[in-house]
């Protein structure tokens, strides 16, 4: 097949206009099971025309009611209020004297745009909206109306005190303990690297507690300086542990200047911290705890993490991709790596998420703040690891998750540019260069598909990978993302060329169903698999009409139910600017931690 062939068109990706606000009832295709029900939250980033990063625009909330009606499933969506889109009407003129960034935290002389477009948490029935900057935001499940922030400014850790909207820079992966009816997630606060003032960054770290009403609780990770950001905040029973991944953002960046951050420390670390720890500072009126410090190999982005401990040890899998950077996009100046041509208009913005390596999926086992083991499963075809999910039933069981359930975008060889190319060519967590098994592979001199693959826990991955690599060389005419046919432990469906999985999530009933969209050239669609069979391919799916481009969308969430909101919290928007002007420099630049800590919230 010659590569030009059934190319995704990448206009696809951008979410269009229409979407806001929009309700249809979408013609069924396939079987759906009748006794589906409950609801699927998806969040996509908005993409207004002139936004240089497919990620920068506001989150837009895209329900989908499970239950079908007439062979038909109605699907809403209403983009989130926050003051982002106000002041980018009104302030678009001035805009220009700000350099332009390929980044997606957009600044403006008001500050930073909160853009809550990455993430969705069900907090006890309450739908949250999360990104790695800025506050979270309340929207109603039933509406889909914007409810409120959560908290004020100044009840935050303030990363960079920008006039009425400065940056916190958290986590779009907060997480929600039911136990004890948190969110626990962490907030940075931002310091010039010394040695390389202008294009570095380095963070003190902080655990945050919210528990749905009051104010928000912190604790400093004492002595713990993160070069990174986290993206994820992982929490068991008894730890809260916050990884330090290579998304880094040095001050030029945030201002769009052309000097790239320093490079990342080139395998994970993650801080790990007692819950119980946090109970004790809280009692003693103290304001830091102790972090310990975990290694291990590979860059790792998401993770999925046991919440129970099994015999003291924590199990979890994280996922791992080399040679990409969601804080990098395709930009005017770039030119594609493989053919040299330049870019034409409709590809700037793209972040670079399409890598040039096999996705890794690495088990972790670690005991008392130390590594126990590592495992790797690499799949020689599956590039580019994106959005995962399991069945959220497992969580709360005490023998823990049995699989994982991975998307790999595949490979897309006009999508990766020159720069991404030379950026992370020698990265040392690339697996075609460095590691033992596929050290004198080549890359691929055609594109890759897309795939979805159940990975079961319980086998020896290391194992796995071997055997499909000795699958390939006895059966060297197998298209390459085919391998794994022979291994009776693996699960998976191969998308066409022309089609891209994007968003998945498992929705737990019965046997369960995974729950994707899918980005083709025709529009958006649906897509819904038997998760115990996802070798038979979609066995139902839903198009949108020509009217919607869903574009790239994000993390989703599953709710049972939806109901009316009993909760009556409510930040003020107005005061909350106003305060971010007066007590947050404050707070900033003097460093008063009693504070931060323990403050009282009217
Ligand atoms: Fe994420």
């Amino acid at each position: 097949m010659s590569m030009d062939v059934n190319k995704m068109d990448v206009t696809k990706f951008k979410c269009s206009n229409k979407l806001v606000d929009f309700s249809e009832k979408l013609e069924i295709y396939g079987e759906w099971p009748d006794d589906l029900s409950g609801h699927v939250f998806i969040v996509a980033p908005f993409h207004r025309r002139k936004d240089r990063h497919l990620f920068a625009g506001e989150g837009v909330i895209i329900r989908w009611d499970l239950q079908s009606q007439d062979g038909h499933i109605k699907v809403h969506s209403k983009k989130l209020k926050t003051w982002d889109s106000f002041w980018y009407s009104i302030l678009s003129p001035l805009g220009k004297l700000i350099p332009k960034a390929f980044f997606p935290a957009r600044l403006s002389i008001v500050g930073v745009a909160e853009i809550a477009n990455t993430a969705v948490v069900n907090m006890n029935g309450r739908l949250i909206l999360t990104a790695d900057a800025g506050r979270y935001w309340e929207v109603n499940p039933e509406t889909l109306e914007t409810i409120t922030p959560i908290g004020y400014f100044d009840e935050h850790i303030v990363s960079i005190p920008l006039s009425f909207f400065p940056l916190v820079a958290n986590t779009a992966h907060p997480f929600y303990d039911p136990h004890t009816k948190e969110l626990l997630t962490c907030e940075l606060k931002s310091k010039p690297r010394q040695e390389n003032l202008f294009t570095d960054m380095l963070s003190a770290v902080y655990i945050t507690s919210w528990d749905g009403k009051g104010t928000l609780k912190h604790w400093e990770l004492d002595g713990t300086v993160l070069d990174g950001s986290p993206h994820t905040a992982i929490v068991t029973k008894e730890l809260v542990m916050i990884p330090d991944m290579p998304f880094q953002m040095g001050v030029s960046m945030i201002l769009g200047l052309k000097i790239p951050p320093r490079k990342a420390y080139p395998k994970t670390q993650i801080y790990v911290v007692r819950r119980k720890d946090l109970e004790t500072a809280q009692e003693n009126k103290d304001d830091t705890v102790p972090s310990r410090l975990v290694t291990f190999e590979g860059d790792s982005y998401h993770f999925l993490c046991n919440y129970h401990h099994i015999d003291g040890k924590i199990n979890f899998v994280a996922v791992q991709q080399a040679t990409l950077s969601l804080t990098e996009a395709i930009q005017p100046d770039d030119v594609k790596h493989f053919s040299g041509e330049s870019y034409k208009k409709k590809y700037y913005g793209i972040p670079w998420m399409f890598a040039f390596d096999p996705g890794v999926l690495r088990k972790v086992t670690i005991k008392d703040a130390e590594l126990i083991s590592e495992e790797a499963f690499i799949h020689p075809g599956w590039y580019s690891t994106m959005l995962y999910t399991a069945d959220p039933r497992e969580l709360w069981d005490e023998k823990g998750y049995s699989a994982i359930y991975q998307v790999y975008a595949g490979y897309h060889r006009d999508l990766i540019c020159r720069r991404q190319y030379l950026s992370f060519r020698d990265s040392k967590s690339r697996i075609l260069t460095q590691h033992e098994l596929f050290q004198d592979w080549k890359l691929p001199q055609q594109d890759l598909p897309s795939v979805v693959a159940k990975v079961p826990l319980d086998e020896d991955w290391e194992k796995l990978t071997k055997d499909i690599l000795k699958e390939k060389a006895e059966n060297p005419d197998t298209p390459l993302s085919e391998l794994g046919k022979e291994q009776e432990a693996l699960d998976f469906y191969v998308c066409p060329q022309e089609y891209i999985l994007d968003s998945i999530q498992f929705i737990p009933q019965d046997k369960g169903y995974l729950f994707t969209t899918v980005l083709s050239s025709e529009g958006s669609e649906v897509w819904l698999f038997a998760a115990d069979c996802l070798k038979r391919g979609p066995i139902a799916k839903l198009r949108l009409s020509t009217k919607v481009d869903l574009g790239f969308t994000l993390h989703s969430e599953y709710f049972e139910n939806i109901s009316a909101r009993e909760s009556n919290y409510n930040v003020n928007r107005l005061l909350s600017a106003v305060r971010s002007l007066t007590k947050v420099p404050y707070e900033f630049l003097f460093n008063r931690r009693d504070d931060i800590v323990n403050r009282k919230v009217n």
